[in-house]
């Protein structure tokens, strides 16, 4: 009997152990343990360091919303390209537009050293199905703009070492910095945004653009190292606007070599776009430039342009997003066949 009492007792505390345990499991935030240490594990891989515990709980908090979002996108109906968490986890949207976009929409544009010639490429109709001019050596390895809104830079320097490459036979890393320091007299303001065209005019009336090696990138606004800028290791004879609303014309020049392309990208899905090919939401509400270093079509048949961004590998599809072709509006997806433009050799 007593033997029994014991064991019943014994049966009651497990029981009760579980109850309290699985109650427990049930009633406790599920995740926010994960989501702390996925927080932890987030800053340490990106070197993240906060200077006090509320700047941690508040960046802790748009971590948190950032990852919900993403995972809700992730588990939602699939539509063909996915959201990742990246260095820009712990930042809202506003934060991270501001800091890393920089294409700065103006209404004039500076045309002196515009090819006034018609578009050179309006006949061209060899067009190949596909064509990726990384395979052709014609793009340098995805470079970082940092938190500084130099994107119009990297935009017209990745254009440029295609156009050399052509030219010359040469792949070449071309200076960045030397654009954000020294290009400053006009439109472009280094971090503080710029367009690509003016960038070609400067590098026209410079004379040249200097090599990455010679004038590496810093992320920041500095003082022009003219001594430096003396060294044209490339050149351009000028730059010709893709014919506006055309993806048809953004093709014929992307067939020929990579192009400038200013885009809207500083939304939700483009910050935390990870891979396939994006079909997102965005207007064209221009404030982003990347360069289009070609395009293609999935083996489900989507088309899609291949664009080479300047936020570092950790980025999209390796530092790359492919992103839809030939869309309803002319002018093309987040608006990327708005403002295209390319330099002359
Ligand atoms: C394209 O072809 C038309 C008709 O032959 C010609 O008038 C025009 O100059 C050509 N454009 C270019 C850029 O070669």
């Amino acid at each position: 009997m007593a033997k029994q009492n014991q064991l019943s007792v014994l049966i009651s505390a497990i029981l009760l152990v579980i109850i309290v345990s699985v109650s427990e499991t049930l009633c406790r935030p599920l995740g926010e343990e994960h989501l702390l240490k996925q927080h932890e594990e987030w800053m340490a891989i990106h070197g993240r360091v906060y200077k006090d515990a509320a700047e941690k709980a508040k960046r802790y908090e748009i971590f948190k919303e950032n990852v919900k979002r993403i995972n809700a996108f992730n588990d939602g109906k699939d539509v063909g390209y996915k959201l990742a968490a990246n260095k820009f986890t712990d930042l809202t949207n506003e934060e991270f537009r501001a800091s890393y976009t920089g294409y700065k929409r103006t209404p004039n544009r500076v045309v002196s050293s515009m090819d006034a010639k018609p578009f050179k490429y309006a006949n061209f109709t060899a067009i190949p199905p596909a064509l990726d001019w990384r395979t052709k050596k014609a793009v340098t390895s995805v470079k970082d703009q940092g938190g500084c809104g130099s994107c119009w830079a990297f935009s017209a320097v990745g254009a440029m070492e295609g156009i050399t490459m052509l030219k010359k036979g040469k792949l070449v890393s071309l200076s960045v910095q030397e654009l954000v320091d020294c290009d400053v007299n006009g439109i472009d303001q280094g971090c503080g945004g710029g367009l690509m065209d003016s960038a070609f005019e400067f590098i026209k009336s410079n004379g040249g653009l200097t090599t990455e090696a010679n004038y590496p990138y810093r992320g920041n606004d500095g003082t022009c190292n003219s001594a430096k800028t003396a060294d044209h290791s490339a050149s351009i004879t000028g730059y010709q606007d893709v014919p506006v609303n055309s993806e048809k014309a953004l093709l014929q020049a992307v067939a020929n070599q990579p192009v400038s392309v200013a885009i809207e990208g500083g939304g939700f899905e483009f910050q935390f776009y990870s891979s396939g090919v994006f079909t997102g939401s965005c207007g064209t509400n221009i404030d982003h430039a990347v360069t289009a270093v070609g395009y293609g079509k999935t083996s489900g048949g989507t088309k899609y342009w291949l664009l080479k961004n300047s936020w570092g590998t950790g980025w999209g599809e390796n530092g790359y997003m492919r992103i839809q072709k030939d869309v309803s509006s002319k002018a093309g997806l987040c608006g990327l066949a708005t403002k295209a433009s390319y330099p002359t050799a």
